[in-house]
């Protein structure tokens, strides 16, 4: 019995045949999915139904495509021989596993439970996925058909990348759900990558403002001179900033004047003098960081200045060497001490309900969110991160089963700037223990039950700048007299981010 005969009297490869085009038009408008913008619109409760079902559903074609794959490979070897019809079948419900893991993969990111760029990159893996296997399974059924070597070939190559791109997506999704860590975490450890080692910029590289003067300015002076708190009107947290000044009016820096520059003339006044700064109490610069700064706005503060030209300078030679030793073993030690943080978050939060990662543009603070929601993260699971509570700046918990209680442990995070409590049962009456936040600026309530009276504790939240309340019972003219009150607030009814 030829092939040709098997095709002819299995009606269900024949059929599939006569629908092969349909495959590639699929593989053609695959990669337009991104495009519909899902992340923004209202979504209905079905979508969140549907979408928890795609941690499930991913199963399947990872294990059918790999099958897939092996069948052709052992007959390949000539070690088993497979029928067109069972391999046709391994293909197609392989196909229809993956573009329904695509679809509700769809609809879970359209849930906005997750973004980022890990989420991306997962989403793009899908779907380059779906489209080799596509063309793959449109070669089978032509090479079904008729056996020509090329279109066979063909099929095994579009098999091929559709297994890498499994691999790779199953990766990020793997990621996604357990950590970034996961498949390595229990790795022998010579196959592990080696730590990564603290490398000092080469000392020809450094610059005099960035690598010498920052470091110091950025422990005893800008605690009080930032964007967020900028006491007497001045910004030390960039160059910009120095060349600005404060309120006084008086110049902070005058690139080539040392005499006419706030910045050095206040360091230089005498101890419990009432301009001196940093004021009294906080560590004075020393007499090296001051001649360091000295020299640097005498020479016109230039923030390209190397830090060569300074060593060749005799002027202030003497003082770089020893600064320069010190500085290195600070740097160092603070690199091991976020090198230990990092390692510790990773310890804590592995196999459990939440993750910790660190809040890249939060000064090396800590971000908490929760392993895959639904969580079953409740307000007893907080307590136990309350050694890290002041390290936290951003809370995710979107989805778990926190609750107004639960508040209570949120408000004891000082360093909070976001949190996201999207999708939790609270109806606000644990808001009042968030109004002690000193630093929170953003705030999103969306889908909970949050009501008119519960949300009047938003304008006790000093720093609050964003708040999300789409779909809650809040009423318009509450929010009209929020805006009212609070004209910096940008209240949103959209359902905001998730991070
Ligand atoms: C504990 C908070 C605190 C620290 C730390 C601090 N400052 Fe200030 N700074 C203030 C306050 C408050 C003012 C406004 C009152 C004043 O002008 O004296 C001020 C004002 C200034 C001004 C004048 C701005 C203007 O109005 O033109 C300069 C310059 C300045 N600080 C430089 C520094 C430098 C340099 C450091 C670090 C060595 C530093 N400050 C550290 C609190 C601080």
């Amino acid at each position: 019995m030829t092939d040709h005969h098997t095709f002819k009297r299995r009606t269900l490869l024949s059929k599939a045949y006569s629908y092969r085009y349909a495959l590639l038009v699929l593989a053609v408008l695959l990669p337009l999915l991104p495009l519909i913008p899902l992340q923004n619109s209202k979504v209905p409760d079905t979508v969140f139904f549907l979408g928890r079902f795609h941690p499930l559903i991913v199963h399947f074609p990872i294990v059918l495509v790999g099958l897939a794959l092996v069948f052709e490979l052992l007959q390949k070897f000539q070690w088993v021989t497979i029928s067109k019809v069972l391999q046709g079948f391994v293909l197609g419900i392989g196909l229809l596993g993956s573009l329904a893991a695509l679809t509700m993969g769809m609809f879970l990111y359209a849930t906005g439970e997750y973004s980022g760029d890990l989420v991306y990159a997962h989403l793009w893996g899908g779907i380059l996925l779906s489209i080799t296997f596509c063309v793959a399974c449109y070669f089978f059924l032509e090479n079904a058909k008729k056996e020509r070597p090329i279109v066979h070939t063909s099929y095994l190559s579009f098999l091929i990348v559709a297994n890498i791109a499994l691999v790779y997506t199953s990766h990020q999704g793997g990621s996604l759900t357990h950590g970034a860590d996961y498949l390595t975490e229990y790795m022998p450890s010579w196959t592990k990558p080696a730590a990564e080692e603290y490398h000092p910029k080469p000392l020809e590289e450094m610059l005099v403002y960035e690598d010498m003067i920052i470091p110091f300015m950025d422990k005893k002076c800008m605690s009080c001179h930032n964007s967020n708190k900028s006491k007497g009107g001045l910004v030390m947290t960039h160059y910009e900033g120095l060349l600005k000044g404060g309120k006084s009016g008086k110049p902070t820096l005058n690139p080539g004047s040392v005499d006419e520059s706030e910045l050095i003339q206040r360091v230089l006044l005498p101890e419990g003098h009432d301009d001196r700064m940093p004021p009294e109490g906080k560590s004075p610069l020393t007499a090296e960081e001051i001649s360091i700064m000295e020299w640097w706005v005498a020479e016109g503060a230039s923030t390209d200045l190397k830090l060569e030209s300074a060593r060749s300078d005799p002027k202030i030679e003497p003082f770089i060497a020893d600064y320069l030793q010190r500085l290195e073993q600070q740097q160092k030690a603070k690199y091991m001490q976020e090198q230990a943080l990092e390692s510790m978050i990773v310890q804590v939060a592995n196999d459990k309900k939440f993750q910790l990662g660190m809040d890249k543009y939060g000064d090396g603070k800590i971000a908490l969110s929760m392993a895959f929601p639904p969580s079953s993260f409740e307000d007893k699971d907080l307590t136990e991160l309350q050694p890290l509570f002041s390290q936290i700046s951003k809370a995710s918990l979107v989805a778990s089963g926190i609750s107004d209680d639960g508040l209570y442990h949120i408000g004891q995070m000082d360093g909070l700037k976001e949190l996201y409590l999207q999708q939790t049962s609270i109806d606000g009456s644990g808001l009042v223990y968030l109004t002690e936040l000193p630093n929170l600026q953003l705030l999103n309530l969306s889908k909970t039950r949050v009501d008119d009276g519960n949300l009047l504790h938003v304008l006790k939240m000093d720093s609050l700048e964003e708040l999300y309340l789409n779909d809650t019972e809040v009423s318009k003219e509450v929010i009209e007299a929020l805006k009212k009150n609070r004209p910096k607030l940008r209240v949103s009814l959209e359902r905001g981010n998730f991070f």
